[in-house]
């Protein structure tokens, strides 16, 4: 199948439907997404959305927390203009439906959480997520311009290197003309030829063994950027999330909000005791990097497999308010949250890094664009700061729509494209090689280049990586396509970004901790010096 469409969004989270709704109104939009259109990392958000409403909290604090949790390697113009356009992107949201907690006055209930020096976190019960996608994909499905395909995996983006020519990292005018997009379900690569391409593909969580994110986020839209020979950055910032439930059989790990944490739970040992107050004066609401690193030294000394977090300091009818999801959660494996501390590990969470744009969303390649997760856009820096993820997102594609319209009407579709040629190509007979490639990554990348590094942790890695990358490509190269040997291709890509920026960044800095360049005194002092 062949298509033409104006605006071709790949991704069906917050940052491709928001895209999507505004895109409808100047011309045809056609989402693909892998999987169903729910299955997203948007629905499994908890916490909430950062954005500053009430007095006394204010922009300023606001961007001065995000600078602080980012260890100044944000983007102050990126950080300043995302805060500023926070309060009216969210109230977009509300207009489209979605329903944020409010108390007996009327006012957004506002939770806190690590790093926030206000309480400003819009939520809706433990359930955020769910509430925007669902009120999001309520209004994408009622309009007229917005076509919808489930099942489509997009495998790369065209571009002149599909017209047989020369593109290469350096190459100034490299430009997008669309995507070959596999249908899963009649087993055939389409060519979908659009004038804007937006990419929303999300995270890269499960290119470690234990994260909370859903099975989708294996960064496709990185991988596939980074082969176009487009700007990829950041990649050694993986945002481990402290607080995942401990129950090894579940995949992915159920996260326990920091927003318990807000509400007033206390991260303890084995032995009951809290022990954040040695690591950090903040205690249990730190920020993540700081939290997850202390988990992992507590759990190297005591040798355990988890530790705990004490929720029973918060008061009942909030748990049951506020907390409803967890709550039922736990008990469903046997824990009252109410009576019982919560067995937590840290967890793979969020990629700082990915797709570099600019304040408009734009990718180094002409004509595509990027939103969400799959972005390093320079809001985050080193580290995110707690519920920054979905406004990023927000504030993006709407940026990403007014640059795009601007220039809709100028482009022409590229109608000498190529179909996809999958001559020479034959049935993959041994799924095995594929599975077992998988779990080789994840466990190269949970060892060597998890929360705590060093030069020859990812000297390691980097070699093992090496031979499964080779196996992979001549997989692939004789391979029909299926949506498995694609997933770990793009996984392998992303494995390789993460270890080769990480080990060009030598030293310690957010999320990027290494055993050979502890020291990152400065940062320290600053965040002393905002307490
Ligand atoms: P996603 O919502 O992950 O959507 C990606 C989409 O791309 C999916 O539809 C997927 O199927 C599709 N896709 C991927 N690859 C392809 C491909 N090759 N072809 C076609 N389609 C593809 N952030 C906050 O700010 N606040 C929170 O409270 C919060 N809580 C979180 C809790 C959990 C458990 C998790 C996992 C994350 C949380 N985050 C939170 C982070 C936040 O949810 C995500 O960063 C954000 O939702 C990402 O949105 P997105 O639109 O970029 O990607
Ligand atoms: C959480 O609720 O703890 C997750 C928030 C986030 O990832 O921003």
């Amino acid at each position: 199948m062949r298509k033409t469409v104006d605006f071709l969004i790949i991704g069906s989270g917050i940052a491709g439907l928001c895209f999507a709704l505004k895109a409808a109104n100047y011309g045809t939009v056609c989402i693909v997404t892998k999987s169903k259109i729910d299955d997203t990392s948007t629905k499994y958000a908890q916490g909430g959305i950062a954005a500053v409403i009430y007095h006394p909290d204010t922009y300023e604090k606001h961007i001065q927390d995000t600078m602080v949790a980012g260890s100044q390697l944000s983007d102050k113009n990126i950080v300043e203009l995302t805060i500023r356009e926070s309060t009216a992107r969210v109230m977009e949201l509300v207009e489209w439906g979605v329903n944020f907690d409010k108390n007996s006055s009327g006012q957004f209930d506002l939770a806190k959480e690590g790093g926030h020096s206000e309480f400003r976190v819009l939520h809706y019960k433990d359930i955020t997520g769910l509430e925007i996608e669902q009120k999001l994909i309520a209004a994408v499905l009622s309009h007229k311009n917005i076509e919808i395909f489930e099942e489509q995996l997009a495998v790369e983006i065209i571009t002149q290197h599909h017209l047989g020519m020369d593109v290469n990292r350096r190459t100034p005018d490299k430009c997008c003309y669309g995507a070959y997009v596999y249908d899963t379900v009649n087993k055939t690569v389409n060519t979908i030829l659009a004038k804007t391409t937006m990419i929303a593909t999300g995270g890269i969580g499960n290119v470690y063994a234990n994260t909370t994110n859903p099975q989708i986020a294996t960064g496709d839209g990185i991988a596939m950027v980074y082969r176009a020979k487009g700007e990829v950055r950041g990649m050694e910032f993986v945002q481990f999330h402290p607080t995942s439930l401990y129950n090894p059989k579940e995949a992915p790990s159920f996260l326990i909000t920091e927003a318990m944490r807000g509400a007033g739970a206390i991260l303890k040992d084995m032995s009951g005791r809290e022990f954040m107050q040695k690591y950090d004066v903040r205690g249990s609401l730190a920020p993540r990097d700081v939290v997850a690193r202390a988990l992992d030294n507590e759990m190297k000394i005591c040798g355990s497999d988890h530790l705990f977090l004490d929720a029973t300091l918060i008061k009942k009818n909030e748990i049951f308010s506020h907390f409803p999801n967890i709550y039922a959660k736990c008990l469903s494996i046997g824990i009252d949250i109410t009576k019982n501390m919560i067995p937590v590990v840290p967890a793979a969470h969020y990629s700082c890094g990915g797709i570099a744009t600019n304040e408009w969303g734009e990718s180094s390649i002409q004509n595509l664009y990027a939103s969400g997760e799959c972005t390093s856009t320079g809001l985050h820096g080193a580290n995110r700061l707690a519920s920054n993820s979905l406004l990023e997102a927000l504030v993006f594609s709407h940026r990403a729509c007014i640059k795009a319209v601007e220039t809709i009407n100028t482009i022409q579709f590229r109608e000498d494209v190529p179909d996809w040629d999958s001559s020479g190509t034959v049935n993959n007979e041994e799924m095995v090689l594929i599975t077992s490639s998988k779990k080789e990554l994840q466990s190269i990348m949970s060892n060597y280049v998890g929360i705590v590094r060093s030069n020859l942790r990812l000297k390691r890695a980097f070699d093992r990586l090496q031979i499964i990358y080779e196996e992979t490509e001549q997989l692939y190269k004789k391979s029909i396509i299926i949506p498995e040997i694609c997933e770990l291709r793009n996984m392998i890509n992303v494995g390789y970004l993460i270890i080769k920026n990480a080990m060009n960044r030598q030293e310690s800095r957010g999320l990027h901790y290494s055993l050979d360049y502890p020291n990152h005194t400065e940062v320290m002092q600053k965040r002393e010096d905002n307490l």
